[in-house]
């Protein structure tokens, strides 16, 4: 590889390893966003490209039919807004790229447009926008709809709404937009040093897939092994092609939760009670699937594979792939092994995983990972050290990662790459 991965974290803004061991000392300071301001300012440290911030604004009742479960897990709730940690964190530091995610599905886009370029101010041209579609019915009755509409209708719309926020974010005095579905007349958003925030999406579906490579400077995806990483890579920049544009504009990620350890052995042990049946992670996994899918896994025998006609209007691809994995298996064995959102199996030394690391992207060609702590554990402050003062310094001594921020926005760094010390 001859320039250094981009490599972001994907965080929640709930609780963090709070029931856990190593929660450290004030496990309950979730709220007031200090825990993920340290963890902005160590990401920064180590010179990581950005934070995403992870958002959805339901308590799930799709395990069990309410929302016990929900609650015993904390996968989506309680939770805060990340827009206003943002901000905080824009402030605490000065390199780091801030990504927010906010639905088109749910905020008016004058809105949307505003906050999105007040943040690119308050954080000097480092903002950045996951753009997604929403996939809870119960979040749209919170917002005065009955449902959400259709997976696929959920990107026509979207395609619009970036539209009109496109027109926001140019600078013209106002704007009269008169679509499908929108009809905005209105002043702009006021102009931010980006223009507009870096797009980052995560569409895993062929209509999520046609809108990010029309869309996004930056995608960030789970397909599973070597393989898939690949195809779906070469799918986003074939559609980039198709459309006249240059597929190296966009960057793909792909989401990992490396499991370090001293020794191989210990990683390896590691991973096997983090992913164990027994272990208090398990329940946090199938509620989590329940979520993305929409489909209660309380009522599935977790020894079987999951049924081949389950469908969902929630996230397609995801389910798809579980669905693939446990042909022949089942879900408990699946999810007993691997981690329910990682592309890669990243189990070892660092020294172990930089060099998987490196052989994925030699042979995907891909431009890096999303970092985040998954297979059902909160982040805690050891978890963030190991990858940040283990595995992250041996990809810098091998040149794969960055070890100094180049001058620009976030947009500017992200289209260049830096020259490490190696
Ligand atoms: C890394 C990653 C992060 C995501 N973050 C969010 C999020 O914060 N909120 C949300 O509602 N959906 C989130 N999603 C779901 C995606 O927006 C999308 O629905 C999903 O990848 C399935 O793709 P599809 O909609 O094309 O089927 C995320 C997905 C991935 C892979």
């Amino acid at each position: 590889m001859n320039e250094p991965m981009t490599l972001g974290w994907f965080v929640n803004y709930m609780p963090t390893g709070w029931n856990r061991p190593w929660a450290g000392p004030d496990p309950r300071a979730w709220t007031d966003g200090s825990f993920y301001v340290d963890m902005a300012k160590a990401l920064e440290r180590s010179c990581i490209d950005f934070v995403m911030l992870e958002d959805s604004s339901v308590v799930p009742e799709n395990f069990g039919g309410d929302m016990v479960a929900e609650f015993k897990a904390t996968v989506k709730a309680p939770k805060h807004d990340p827009l206003p940690l943002a901000a905080a964190i824009s402030q605490e530091t000065s390199r780091l790229g801030v990504v927010t995610t906010m639905s088109t599905s749910l905020y008016p886009p004058d809105r949307l447009a505003r906050m999105q370029a007040t943040l690119d101010e308050l954080s000097d041209g480092r903002n950045g926008w996951n753009i997604v579609t929403s996939f809870e019915d119960l979040a749209a009755r919170n917002v005065g709809l009955e449902k959400l509409w259709e997976h696929d209708e959920r990107y026509l719309r979207a395609d619009e709404y970036l539209r009109v926020t496109s027109e926001m974010w140019s600078g013209t005095d106002g704007i009269d937009f008169d679509g499908r579905y929108y009809r905005v007349n209105g002043p702009s958003a006021p102009m931010s040093r980006q223009e507009r925030p870096v797009l980052c999406q995560a569409g895993g579906s062929p209509a999520g897939m046609d809108f990010a490579a029309e869309w996004a400077d930056l995608i960030v995806s789970v397909p599973v092994g070597i393989d898939a990483m690949k195809k779906y890579r070469d799918g986003i920049r074939e559609r980039i092609e198709r459309s006249g544009g240059d597929p190296d504009r966009c960057r793909v990620l792909y989401m990992v939760t490396p499991i370090l350890g001293e020794t191989d052995a210990e990683a390896a042990a590691k991973r096997d009670r983090m992913y164990s049946p027994e272990s208090d992670n398990f329940l946090r996994r199938i509620v989590q699937l329940s979520n993305i899918s929409e489909i209660d896994f309380s009522t599935y025998d977790l020894d079987a594979p999951i049924p081949s006609d389950a469908t969902t209007n929630g996230a397609q691809s995801i389910l798809d792939t579980m669905k693939r994995l446990t042909e022949g298996s089942s879900l408990r064995q699946v999810l007993g092994s691997t981690g329910e959102s990682t592309s890669l199996d990243l189990v070892g030394t660092p020294a172990t995983v930089a060099d998987r690391m490196e052989e994925a992207m030699e042979i995907v060609g891909g431009d890096g990972f999303l970092l985040f702590h998954g297979g059902g554990g909160l982040i805690t402050r050891r978890y963030l050290d190991e990858v940040l003062d283990g595995l992250v310094p041996e990809l810098q001594r091998r040149g794969l990662a960055r070890n100094e921020y180049a001058e620009g926005t976030f947009r500017e760094r992200l289209a260049r790459s830096v020259p490490t010390g190696g």
